[in-house]
């Protein structure tokens, strides 16, 4: 797999310091907190968990929008954070950013065609008509008509802005796409044609997707792994079939009792999964999931649990599952 990496971190970091009281130090959001993968080229990593846990910061640190604090990053192989602006720059076009709400990102005084092309008048020497032939054929390849050239983005339904928000992110013949939340805002029968466009794609176009989502149920078809993350730490890290089928950390196997789509009879076992996620400026001490875990004791509740490998290179990050005295996740003899 190594051969063909098209990104990679090591132990990625975002703290923010925060403003608290006018007499209070400032506090410190560990908003990312040591995240590792390697996606491989053509592959689609999935980073699912509640809204707070981090997803988003990690997005904008992929795609350079946010430095991190701390960590390595490399696409195909050349560390990200210690280029000049300028190879930055050209990098940057090759990890592009699609985001939850298209209406948000697209300018509402634009016309398609001119929003498809920006990129490329800010980014290359592409001519007028250049830039034209090359934004009909990226509208025809997510399923817009050419008389969608001249119209405004509220004149198109969500899926349709989403798809036009794809395509702008295609423009630069990008590597690599992190797609946060990409069909959240959408009606399901809408999410599944636009997850479907997303695929066929990747196909097409050879791209690397880093999906995410809060909803695991959304990802199922799409990805070929899934980390799970909980609080800025990953903590559940596997191939997608595995972490689907033999869910191992407590907070996973909860996130997936939750989803709902999926058949009766995978879904013997209901987890509740109660209480909220906890304050990232007041972390518990332990494992961040103590709270909320019908395993922890009371070594949960001091010792974090660190990241590791039990099979298959699916990785966990907890004391119940090393010491094994979890139940079977669906009950199954
Ligand atoms: N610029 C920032 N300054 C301070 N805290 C932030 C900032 N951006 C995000 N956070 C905090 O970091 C945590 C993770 O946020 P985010 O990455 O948006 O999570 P997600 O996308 O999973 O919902 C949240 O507690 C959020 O409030
Ligand atoms: S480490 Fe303990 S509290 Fe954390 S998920 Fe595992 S059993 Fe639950
Ligand atoms: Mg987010």
């Amino acid at each position: 797999m190594s051969q063909d990496l098209i990104l990679d971190a090591h132990n990625l970091k975002q703290h923010y310091d925060v403003k608290q009281g006018l007499f209070q130090p400032n506090a410190v959001v560990k908003a990312v907190d040591g995240v590792s993968f390697a996606l491989a080229k053509g592959k689609t990593l999935a980073v699912v968990g509640e809204s707070g846990c981090g997803k988003s910061t990690l997005g904008r640190m992929l795609t350079m929008i946010e430095t991190p604090t701390a960590g390595e990053l490399n696409f195909i192989g050349q560390d990200l954070l210690s280029l000049s602006k300028d190879q930055q720059k050209q990098l940057r076009q090759k990890i592009q950013i699609i985001f939850q709400n298209p209406y948000g990102s697209l300018n509402p005084r634009k016309k398609i065609g001119a929003i498809l092309e920006e990129p490329l008048v800010i980014n290359t020497s592409m001519g007028k008509a250049e830039r034209k032939a090359k934004a009909l054929a990226m509208m025809a390849k997510v399923g817009l008509k050419t008389e969608h050239y001249d119209r405004y983005p509220h004149m198109f339904s969500g899926g349709q802005r989403q798809r036009i928000a794809i395509a702008r992110g295609l423009m630069l013949d990008p590597e690599v796409i992190v797609a946060d939340e990409p069909v959240s805002a959408l009606d399901v029968s809408v999410q599944a044609q636009v997850l479907n466009l997303m695929m066929d794609l990747q196909q097409e176009f050879g791209l690397s997707y880093v999906f995410i989502s809060h909803d695991l149920s959304v990802v199922e078809h799409i990805a070929d792994d899934v980390m799970v993350m909980y609080l800025g730490k990953v903590v559940e890290h596997g191939s997608c079939e595995e972490v689907f089928t033999q869910p191992k950390h407590p907070y996973t196997q909860a996130l997936l009792s939750s989803t709902p789509q999926l058949s009766a009879d995978k879904r013997r076992q209901r987890i509740k999964l109660e209480g909220e996620l906890p304050s990232p400026l007041n972390p518990p001490d332990g494992c961040a999931f103590h709270g909320r875990c019908q395993y922890a004791n009371d070594r949960c509740r001091i010792e974090t649990p660190a990241l590791r490998c039990q099979a298959n290179q699916h990785l966990i990050a907890c004391h119940a599952v090393e010491e094994e005295r979890l139940t079977p996740y669906d009950g199954a003899a």
